[in-house]
Protein backbone atom coordinates (compact mmCIF):
# COMPACT_ATOMS: atom_id res chain seq x y z
CA UNK A 1 0.00 0.00 0.00
CA UNK A 2 1.10 3.41 -0.85
CA UNK A 3 0.18 6.20 0.86
CA UNK A 4 0.31 10.13 -0.65
CA UNK A 5 -0.42 12.86 1.58
CA UNK A 6 -1.95 16.30 0.22
CA UNK A 7 -3.51 19.31 1.25
CA UNK A 8 -6.97 20.64 1.14
CA UNK A 9 -8.11 23.49 -1.31
CA UNK A 10 -6.17 24.03 -4.51
CA UNK A 11 -3.18 21.63 -4.32
CA UNK A 12 -5.62 18.71 -3.33
CA UNK A 13 -7.90 19.77 -6.54
CA UNK A 14 -5.28 19.92 -9.09
CA UNK A 15 -3.16 17.07 -7.94
CA UNK A 16 -6.53 14.85 -7.95
CA UNK A 17 -7.46 15.98 -11.73
CA UNK A 18 -3.46 14.67 -12.33
CA UNK A 19 -4.03 11.47 -10.65
CA UNK A 20 -7.26 11.44 -12.62
CA UNK A 21 -5.32 11.27 -15.63
CA UNK A 22 -3.76 7.86 -14.94
CA UNK A 23 -7.05 6.25 -13.79
CA UNK A 24 -7.01 6.58 -9.77
CA UNK A 25 -9.98 8.39 -8.00
CA UNK A 26 -10.70 9.04 -5.21
CA UNK A 27 -13.84 7.58 -3.22
CA UNK A 28 -14.82 10.39 -0.96
CA UNK A 29 -14.75 14.05 -1.64
CA UNK A 30 -12.96 16.05 1.45
CA UNK A 31 -14.62 18.70 0.95
CA UNK A 32 -17.61 17.28 2.15
CA UNK A 33 -16.11 14.27 4.22
CA UNK A 34 -14.30 14.59 7.89
CA UNK A 35 -12.51 11.84 7.03
CA UNK A 36 -8.44 12.57 6.79
CA UNK A 37 -7.72 8.99 5.14
CA UNK A 38 -9.29 8.69 2.09
CA UNK A 39 -9.33 5.59 -0.14
CA UNK A 40 -8.60 5.46 -3.71
CA UNK A 41 -10.29 2.91 -6.57
CA UNK A 42 -6.75 2.06 -6.63
CA UNK A 43 -6.32 -0.77 -4.04
CA UNK A 44 -2.82 -0.03 -3.74
CA UNK A 45 -2.94 3.56 -2.82
CA UNK A 46 -4.52 5.69 -0.09
CA UNK A 47 -4.33 9.53 0.39
CA UNK A 48 -4.28 11.51 3.46
CA UNK A 49 -5.58 15.04 3.95
CA UNK A 50 -3.29 17.15 6.10
CA UNK A 51 -2.08 21.03 6.43
CA UNK A 52 -0.72 22.15 3.33
CA UNK A 53 3.00 22.88 5.84
CA UNK A 54 2.84 19.56 7.29
CA UNK A 55 3.20 17.16 4.63
CA UNK A 56 7.04 17.01 4.40
CA UNK A 57 7.06 15.98 8.00
CA UNK A 58 4.78 13.28 7.33
CA UNK A 59 6.83 12.14 4.12
CA UNK A 60 10.24 12.43 6.31
CA UNK A 61 8.84 10.38 9.27
CA UNK A 62 8.06 7.88 6.83
CA UNK A 63 3.84 8.36 8.01
CA UNK A 64 3.27 8.58 4.19
CA UNK A 65 5.56 7.49 1.47
CA UNK A 66 4.72 10.36 -0.89
CA UNK A 67 3.77 13.82 -1.02
CA UNK A 68 2.48 16.44 -2.92
CA UNK A 69 3.98 19.86 -1.19
CA UNK A 70 4.79 23.48 -3.34
CA UNK A 71 7.67 24.30 -3.09
CA UNK A 72 7.51 27.31 -0.79
CA UNK A 73 6.61 24.75 1.69
CA UNK A 74 9.73 22.47 0.84
CA UNK A 75 12.33 25.88 0.86
CA UNK A 76 10.94 26.30 4.40
CA UNK A 77 11.43 22.78 5.53
CA UNK A 78 14.52 22.75 4.55
CA UNK A 79 15.32 18.74 5.05
CA UNK A 80 17.73 16.39 3.18
CA UNK A 81 15.94 13.33 4.05
CA UNK A 82 13.28 13.93 1.07
CA UNK A 83 13.30 13.55 -2.76
CA UNK A 84 11.97 15.58 -4.88
CA UNK A 85 11.31 13.25 -7.87
CA UNK A 86 8.93 15.35 -9.29
CA UNK A 87 7.69 19.20 -10.87
CA UNK A 88 4.04 18.45 -11.01
CA UNK A 89 3.83 21.48 -12.65
CA UNK A 90 0.20 22.52 -10.13
CA UNK A 91 -0.35 25.67 -7.78
CA UNK A 92 1.91 27.83 -9.88
CA UNK A 93 2.24 31.03 -8.13
CA UNK A 94 5.71 33.66 -7.41
CA UNK A 95 7.21 34.05 -3.89
CA UNK A 96 7.68 38.14 -4.43
CA UNK A 97 8.85 40.73 -1.83
CA UNK A 98 5.76 43.26 -1.81
CA UNK A 99 4.97 46.90 -0.35
CA UNK A 100 3.10 50.11 -0.64
CA UNK A 101 3.67 51.36 -3.72
CA UNK A 102 6.84 53.97 -4.23
CA UNK A 103 8.24 51.95 -1.34
CA UNK A 104 11.52 50.63 -2.39
CA UNK A 105 12.17 47.05 -0.36
CA UNK A 106 15.70 46.99 -1.56
CA UNK A 107 17.16 49.80 0.20
CA UNK A 108 19.51 50.57 2.89
CA UNK A 109 18.64 50.52 6.78
CA UNK A 110 16.97 48.33 8.64
CA UNK A 111 13.96 46.52 6.65
CA UNK A 112 11.13 45.41 8.42
CA UNK A 113 9.73 42.34 6.96
CA UNK A 114 6.44 40.50 7.54
CA UNK A 115 6.13 36.45 6.40
CA UNK A 116 5.63 33.25 7.11
CA UNK A 117 8.48 32.37 4.54
CA UNK A 118 11.10 33.24 7.03
CA UNK A 119 13.99 31.60 5.93
CA UNK A 120 13.42 32.32 2.18
CA UNK A 121 13.25 36.11 3.15
CA UNK A 122 16.11 36.01 5.70
CA UNK A 123 18.05 34.33 2.81
CA UNK A 124 16.78 36.66 0.28
CA UNK A 125 17.73 40.06 2.06
CA UNK A 126 21.18 38.86 3.50
CA UNK A 127 21.84 37.49 0.15
CA UNK A 128 21.58 41.24 -1.03
CA UNK A 129 23.16 42.75 2.20
CA UNK A 130 20.34 44.20 3.78
CA UNK A 131 19.94 44.52 6.99
CA UNK A 132 16.13 42.81 7.51
CA UNK A 133 13.98 42.01 10.92
CA UNK A 134 11.91 39.06 9.92
CA UNK A 135 8.36 38.91 11.40
CA UNK A 136 6.82 35.33 11.38
CA UNK A 137 3.45 35.86 10.74
CA UNK A 138 0.97 32.75 9.95
CA UNK A 139 -1.50 34.21 6.98
CA UNK A 140 -2.42 38.03 6.26
CA UNK A 141 0.53 38.87 5.69
CA UNK A 142 -0.82 42.05 3.51
CA UNK A 143 -2.31 43.66 6.33
CA UNK A 144 1.20 44.16 8.17
CA UNK A 145 2.36 47.22 6.03
CA UNK A 146 -1.17 48.91 6.34
CA UNK A 147 -0.49 49.14 9.87
CA UNK A 148 2.77 49.87 10.57
CA UNK A 149 3.81 45.95 11.49
CA UNK A 150 6.36 45.93 8.60
CA UNK A 151 7.90 48.08 5.49
CA UNK A 152 7.02 44.87 3.42
CA UNK A 153 6.21 41.46 3.03
CA UNK A 154 7.46 38.32 1.87
CA UNK A 155 4.33 35.98 0.34
CA UNK A 156 3.20 34.31 -2.79
CA UNK A 157 1.33 35.96 -5.34
CA UNK A 158 -0.61 34.70 -8.46
CA UNK A 159 -2.94 36.99 -10.04
CA UNK A 160 -1.76 40.13 -7.83
CA UNK A 161 -5.63 40.35 -6.49
CA UNK A 162 -5.17 40.45 -2.82
CA UNK A 163 -2.46 42.76 -3.00
CA UNK A 164 -4.03 45.26 -5.37
CA UNK A 165 -7.27 44.92 -2.92
CA UNK A 166 -4.99 45.81 -0.28
CA UNK A 167 -3.40 48.95 -1.99
CA UNK A 168 0.09 46.68 -2.42
CA UNK A 169 2.71 45.86 -4.65
CA UNK A 170 4.19 43.67 -5.77
CA UNK A 171 8.18 44.36 -6.30
CA UNK A 172 11.07 41.70 -6.62
CA UNK A 173 10.65 38.17 -7.63
CA UNK A 174 12.45 35.69 -5.38
CA UNK A 175 11.52 32.65 -6.78
CA UNK A 176 9.07 30.84 -9.23
CA UNK A 177 6.82 27.92 -7.19
CA UNK A 178 4.82 24.96 -8.32
CA UNK A 179 4.04 21.91 -6.42
CA UNK A 180 6.28 19.08 -6.57
CA UNK A 181 5.97 15.18 -5.80
CA UNK A 182 8.03 14.96 -2.75
CA UNK A 183 9.32 10.76 -1.61
CA UNK A 184 10.54 9.75 1.90
CA UNK A 185 13.61 7.95 1.16
CA UNK A 186 12.96 4.60 3.09
CA UNK A 187 10.20 4.19 1.20
CA UNK A 188 12.10 4.26 -2.03
CA UNK A 189 13.89 1.48 -0.71
CA UNK A 190 11.38 -0.37 1.18
CA UNK A 191 8.61 0.05 -1.32
CA UNK A 192 11.04 0.59 -4.84
CA UNK A 193 8.63 -1.35 -7.22
CA UNK A 194 5.94 0.59 -6.05
CA UNK A 195 7.12 3.79 -5.58
CA UNK A 196 8.78 4.05 -9.33
CA UNK A 197 5.82 2.65 -10.89
CA UNK A 198 4.01 5.19 -9.38
CA UNK A 199 6.44 7.92 -10.56
CA UNK A 200 6.67 6.68 -14.08
CA UNK A 201 3.09 6.57 -14.72
CA UNK A 202 3.03 10.56 -13.45
CA UNK A 203 5.99 11.31 -15.56
CA UNK A 204 3.98 9.65 -18.22
CA UNK A 205 0.83 11.87 -17.71
CA UNK A 206 2.95 15.38 -17.19
CA UNK A 207 4.96 14.65 -19.97
CA UNK A 208 1.38 14.39 -22.13
CA UNK A 209 0.17 17.29 -20.75
CA UNK A 210 -1.02 20.21 -23.32
P1 LIG B 1 -2.22 27.15 3.09
O1 LIG B 1 -3.43 26.90 3.90
O2 LIG B 1 -0.98 26.57 3.70
O3 LIG B 1 -2.04 28.57 2.69
P2 LIG B 1 -2.86 26.72 0.30
O4 LIG B 1 -3.77 25.66 -0.25
O5 LIG B 1 -3.32 28.11 0.25
O6 LIG B 1 -2.45 26.27 1.78
O7 LIG B 1 -1.49 26.68 -0.48
C1 LIG B 1 -0.86 25.46 -0.79
C2 LIG B 1 0.27 25.74 -1.77
O8 LIG B 1 -0.27 26.28 -2.98
C3 LIG B 1 1.29 26.77 -1.28
O9 LIG B 1 2.31 26.13 -0.53
C4 LIG B 1 1.80 27.36 -2.57
O10 LIG B 1 2.80 26.52 -3.13
C5 LIG B 1 0.56 27.31 -3.48
N1 LIG B 1 -0.23 28.56 -3.45
C6 LIG B 1 -0.54 29.32 -2.38
N2 LIG B 1 -1.29 30.37 -2.71
C7 LIG B 1 -1.47 30.29 -4.06
C8 LIG B 1 -2.19 31.08 -5.01
N3 LIG B 1 -2.83 32.17 -4.65
N4 LIG B 1 -2.18 30.67 -6.30
C9 LIG B 1 -1.53 29.55 -6.67
N5 LIG B 1 -0.84 28.77 -5.82
C10 LIG B 1 -0.81 29.12 -4.53
C1 LIG C 1 -2.58 33.16 -0.93
C2 LIG C 1 -1.45 34.13 -0.59
C3 LIG C 1 -1.99 35.46 -1.01
C4 LIG C 1 -2.91 35.10 -2.18
C5 LIG C 1 -2.25 35.45 -3.46
O1 LIG C 1 -3.54 33.20 0.08
O2 LIG C 1 -1.09 34.06 0.78
O3 LIG C 1 -2.72 36.08 0.04
O4 LIG C 1 -3.11 33.67 -2.14
O5 LIG C 1 -3.06 35.11 -4.56
P1 LIG C 1 -3.50 36.24 -5.61
O6 LIG C 1 -2.23 36.92 -6.07
O7 LIG C 1 -4.16 35.47 -6.73
O8 LIG C 1 -4.44 37.17 -4.94
P2 LIG C 1 -4.68 32.09 0.19
O9 LIG C 1 -5.77 32.36 -0.80
O10 LIG C 1 -4.04 30.75 0.07
O11 LIG C 1 -5.24 32.34 1.64
P3 LIG C 1 -4.66 31.78 3.03
O12 LIG C 1 -3.40 31.00 2.75
O13 LIG C 1 -4.38 33.01 3.85
O14 LIG C 1 -5.74 30.93 3.56
MG1 LIG D 1 -2.90 29.76 1.35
Amino acid sequence: MLTLALSKGRIYDEAVALLGRIGIQPTVDPGKSRKLIIPTNRDGLQLLIIRATDVPTYVEYGAADLGVAGKDVLVEYDSNGLYEPLDLGIARCRLMTAGKPGEPTLRGGRLRVATKYVNAAHRYFAGRGIQADIIKLYGSMELAPLVGLADCIVDVVDTGNTLKANGLEPKELIMDISSRLILNKAAMKMKHAEVTGFIAELRQALAQSP
